[in-house]
């Protein structure tokens, strides 16, 4: 009988992160700007909050400073927080919306970097929902459209923050946002690539080919982990934050050397967020 070795898994090193996060204390769901989003059903603000505090603890517990910036009444989607900022190498770029709803929440956050000492504060021109559709790999910025962030945003991020941007087409209503599709597993190192996961069927053919030659070694989601919001995860290189659902990605990242920590994001999927949108991180 032939015995195979199993090939033991990378030991994946984790960075500290920072992150600001917003509680939510007013969230509903009254008005709907994504296909997840349905008033006529229930919401428990208790629970959301419930929710996003195991979560807030979770990046706590793996060393990880989380920052939390004052919930304002009347803004129910601002405890998806990623929507709020790009920030790389201290410079920030802020937000703004492309729903009336949601557009005093680029202000709040403006503010609150202004007052926590950034000096780099620029506010978009074009519609750019930020780190809902730009993540950073080390090395680039992937940047999403096709529902949210005007395609002219990519360009302008990759003026005011100097650095490439690479722009993916999102075409399934659903993945309205990058971050429900994609996420970034490990940031690119001087010798490494970075590494993502994402769903394939939410981008465009060309914006498939594109992933395909920048990631091969990309970890690859099914509609089952994509429909729970798995590609809402949260990595620090070693350490994945996922929902509670996501089963069959977090088999396949446990294989490549990453440890899944699963929350239960229940309550605020009900207005289209998961970890990732609750987590805006704040790169120095
Ligand atoms: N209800 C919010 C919206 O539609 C959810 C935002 C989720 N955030 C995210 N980064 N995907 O704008």
């Amino acid at each position: 009988m032939e015995v195979v070795a199993p090939v033991p898994p990378v030991t994946r090193v984790p960075t500290t992160r920072r992150y600001l996060m917003c509680p939510p204390r007013y969230f509903a769901v009254n008005y709907s700007i994504n296909p997840w989003m349905d008033p006529s059903q229930p919401v428990s603000a208790e629970r959301a909050l419930a929710q996003w505090t195991e979560l807030r603890d979770t990046y706590r517990r793996l060393g990880h400073t989380v920052e939390e910036i004052e919930p304002r009444p009347g803004l129910p989607d601002m405890v998806f927080a990623a929507n709020s900022g790009t920030v790389i190498d201290g410079r920030v770029l802020g937000s703004r919306f492309r729903a009336e709803q949601r557009a005093a929440e680029a202000e709040h956050f403006r503010r609150w970097f202004v007052e926590h000492g950034y000096r780099d504060v620029v506010m978009p021109t074009k519609i750019n929902e930020a780190e809902g559709d730009f993540a950073w790999t080390g090395r680039e910025l992937l940047a999403g459209t096709g529902f949210r962030t005007d395609p002219e945003a990519h360009a302008e991020a990759q003026e005011v923050l100097g650095v490439p941007v690479v722009s993916l087409r999102l075409t399934d209503p659903r993945y309205y946002h990058l971050d429900t599709a994609l996420f970034v597993l490990a940031e690119a190192t001087d010798t490494t690539r970075a590494q993502i996961a994402y769903y394939p069927d939410a981008f465009s053919p060309g914006s498939r080919r594109v992933l395909a030659r920048l990631f091969p070694d990309a970890v690859l989601a099914d509609a089952d982990d994509a429909a729970c919001f798995g590609l809402n995860g949260v990595s620090d290189g070693r350490n994945v934050v996922l929902p509670l659902e996501a089963t069959t990605l977090a088999a396949r990242l446990a294989d490549r050397g990453y440890v899944p920590y699963h929350v239960d994001i229940s309550e605020l999927r009900k207005a289209g967020g998961g970890p990732k949108c609750c987590t805006l991180e704040i790169r120095k």
